[in-house]
């Protein structure tokens, strides 16, 4: 069959659809992903964490992310990938947001970009549209922001919840395709959606939302500390604890490898 495209997404939201976002960065965990229906696939910059170990996604550069967004690409048949633009790699200009974005297309093979911010990225998402990319924005807490926002915490409580709300109308008026709202109370992402002509993609935004994200290890239960907003369906952490120590054991035991895995 086809991929599913950002035109699928939209009829999802018509129909009244929920559905369910993970992120990928490697090509097996992205083929099972794809196997089991999940629709949209995200090469987030939460690779800075979850594959390259920092503990912010400042560090994270577009030479980095590439090679992961290209086994996502070749790893799946039927998601849509969507690649992160990462910190600093389309601030500056609409030019630099359109540079980036194109290698992410061209050289990956993504099917479409996330950026974050609101009203001050509106020139790059309107470049991006008019340039044929699909844009996914990212409202909220936005991690490549965490150092003006003091740490991760809830965003958009009170009155900066108004501007969240104008901040998500201005993107789907600009061309955004959906917007991802993190870390923002459920009462504000359930009207954000409600008045929304475009899909919300909500974490830690409540039940509302037309689809939710998370990071896979997280629900794989392979991250050490999770959030809150976190529901763990599996415990991978402890599954390959135990399955290296049974294999250390029998490698040291002698008991691995018996002539059943070896050649004769
Ligand atoms: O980088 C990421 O994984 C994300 C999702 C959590 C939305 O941006
Ligand atoms: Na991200």
């Amino acid at each position: 069959g086809r991929r599913i495209t950002v035109r699928d997404i939209a009829a999802a939201k018509e129909r009244g659809e929920k559905w369910p976002m993970v992120t990928a960065y490697d090509a097996m965990t992205a083929r099972v992903f794809d196997e089991a229906g999940i629709p949209v696939l995200l090469v987030g910059d939460s690779a800075a964490m979850v594959v390259y170990g920092h503990d912010s996604t400042l560090p994270v550069s577009v030479d980095d992310l590439m090679p992961l967004t290209a086994a996502v690409v070749r790893g799946s048949s039927r998601a849509l990938v969507v690649a992160d633009l990462p910190f600093g790699s389309y601030q500056a200009s609409t030019q630099q947001a359109l540079e980036t974005a194109v290698r992410f297309m061209k050289e990956a093979g993504a099917h479409a970009v996330k950026l974050e911010g609101g009203r001050r990225v509106l020139p790059q998402v309107e470049a991006l549209v008019a340039a044929g990319i699909p844009v996914m924005a990212h409202l909220g807490l936005t991690p490549q922001s965490v150092n003006a926002f003091g740490g991760y915490r809830v965003q958009g409580r009170g009155q900066s919840g108004d501007e969240l709300m104008a901040d998500a109308k201005d993107l789907a008026a600009a061309g955004a395709f959906s917007v991802v709202l993190e870390c923002v109370p459920a009462d504000l992402a359930e009207r954000v959606t409600a008045s929304l002509p475009i899909p919300t993609i909500g974490i830690g935004a409540g039940p509302a939302t037309d689809a939710q994200v998370l990071v896979w290890q997280d629900l794989m239960g392979l991250t050490a500390r999770p959030a809150k907003f976190v529901k763990k369906y599996f415990n991978l952490a402890e599954e390959m604890d135990h399955a290296v120590r049974a294999f250390a054991d029998e490698v040291t035991s002698g008991a691995f490898p018996t002539a059943e895995h070896s050649y004769r």
